[in-house]
């Protein structure tokens, strides 16, 4: 390994052991783009207050440019690289094209501030690129919404039938999770969005540096108050990795219920061959492994996040080495979400809806008994009595095996001589779901409220 970067107290090179283990290349190369953008509006400052000459920076941000088009055309790679990480891979390759000025440019900067600003950089883009997903899964589920927008299916609690709802309704269920996920991927953008440069290794730098000039070129919002904290801080990659997980546990419900649904004993709807797969054993097998897959790779992301937590719990201040363990959760974090949204787009896109399979099944197991006790109560019945009548009611359909839409009205009377001929009316599914009026509620109208809110959301993000 060079020494170049330690300097004169170093007598050896470490360990190959240590080295292998040490290294964070392999993973902190795909920060390159970040590292020497960083480095350029480093330099570029360095001049502007006199601390470099215009030459010298004009030289080194003339190798550093070189170095940014070798490595995207492939003519410089990280292969076998014997570098500790990104930063140093650059200064080498820097010294090696322009000379002893590359030595110049870690002048008023330490590599802690200097992964505090590529990762930064990398937050900016990559929390940029997970609310685009999201917004386009948002965007599916309305048009989803909107065409099957007289659907009707069981809403359950208990994952036992409960009350009929509008397929639309239970679709714009998960298009509100993912407004929240929306919202905390903003949130995280904002506490990203900080210049952390020129914190130097911990107390700052004996240099007349320009942070702001810097912040403006790179594009930050603000520049970081305490360069002790610039350092330590790992709170935006938490927060942003826990914008994730939720994402992640949001895909996996939905998933989850996709798997089921697409069961035969449910049978509401089919996934598109696309995003099914089929077994090496049983010919007739076709399965929701794309589901399956999002459900499971939710896992990952709640282990990323416990994983920044457990790095960053009880760290003294400032910078740890222990803190170089934090970028490959991140990146994985990330990467996975960004997959599962691709494919959960996808998945949305393209399922087929059964909708006489739901809406055979959502007036089935008493589903409307509560609009009945309601329906008693309008006459002025109080509804725990109310409540009591309707449970005798449901005892007398099982017993003889019957839906309440099957009952005549001396069947009702038996149980209660104040009910009259609009109980009738009030068991289907159809008259439940337009009677849930309440804002937020299952009615049509309600709903259609709701989707064109969202739709007004969609065209504002
Ligand atoms: N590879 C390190 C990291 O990712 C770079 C930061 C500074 N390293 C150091 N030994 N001071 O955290």
């Amino acid at each position: 390994m060079s020494n170049a970067l330690w300097g004169g107290r170093f007598e050896s090179g470490p360990d190959a052991a240590m080295q292998k283990f040490s290294t964070s290349l392999p993973y902190d190369s795909r920060l390159w783009r970040y590292d020497i953008k960083g480095s350029i509006a480093h330099v570029q400052m360095l001049a502007r207050v006199k601390v470099l000459s215009d030459e010298d920076a004009q030289q080194i941000v003339a190798g550093l440019d070189q170095i940014a088009s070798e490595i995207e055309s492939g003519a410089l790679n990280f292969e076998g690289a014997p570098d500790e990480d990104i930063h140093s891979f650059v200064e080498r390759n820097l010294a090696t094209r322009i000379g002893s000025v590359a030595g110049k440019l870690h002048t008023a900067r330490s590599r802690n501030d200097q992964i505090a600003l590529d990762v930064r950089l990398f937050l900016k883009e990559a929390l940029s690129a997970v609310h685009d997903a999201v917004l386009e899964v948002q965007k599916v589920i309305i048009t989803r919404a909107d065409e099957h927008f007289d659907a009707i299916l069981p809403g359950y609690t208990h994952l036992q039938r409960a009350q009929p709802v509008l397929l639309a309704h239970h679709l714009m269920a998960y298009f509100q999770m993912f407004e929240r996920d929306r919202e905390r991927l903003q949130e995280a953008y904002r506490r990203a969005d900080v210049l952390p440069l020129g914190a130097a290794a911990l107390a700052g730098t004996t240099f007349p540096i320009d942070r702001h000039f810097v912040a403006e070129q790179l594009g930050f919002a603000r520049v970081s108050e305490n360069s002790m904290d610039t350092v330590a801080d790992r709170d935006h990659m938490l927060e942003s990795t826990f914008a994730l997980s939720l994402i992640g546990l949001h895909l996996s419900r939905l998933a989850e219920e996709w798997v089921l649904w697409s069961a035969p004993e449910w049978g509401f709807i089919t996934l598109d061959d696309r995003f099914s797969t089929g077994s090496s054993i049983m010919p007739q097998k076709k399965n929701p492994d794309s589901m399956e897959l999002i459900r499971g790779k939710s896992a990952r992301v709640l282990g990323d996040l416990n994983t920044l937590l457990v790095l960053v719990k009880a760290l003294p201040l400032t910078y740890n080495r222990d803190l170089q363990e934090d970028k490959e959760p991140l990146f994985d974090a990330f990467d996975t979400v960004l997959g599962c949204l691709e494919i959960a787009r996808g998945v949305l896109e393209t399922t087929k809806f059964h909708t006489q399979t739901m809406r055979a099944s959502a007036g089935g197991g008493f589903s409307t008994a509560t609009d009945v006790a309601d329906y008693l109560v309008r006459l002025g019945v109080p509804f725990r009595e109310a409540h009591e009548i309707v449970g005798r009611v449901v005892k007398y359909c099982e017993e003889n095996n019957k839906e309440l839409e099957d009952l005549a009205l001396f069947e009702w009377q038996s149980q209660d001589e104040r009910i009259d001929e609009s109980v009738l009316e009030t068991v289907g599914v159809d008259s439940s779901v337009a009677a849930r009026q309440s804002y937020g509620g299952t009615a049509p109208d309600r709903v259609r409220e709701q989707i064109n809110r969202a739709k007004l959301l969609m065209r504002e993000a």
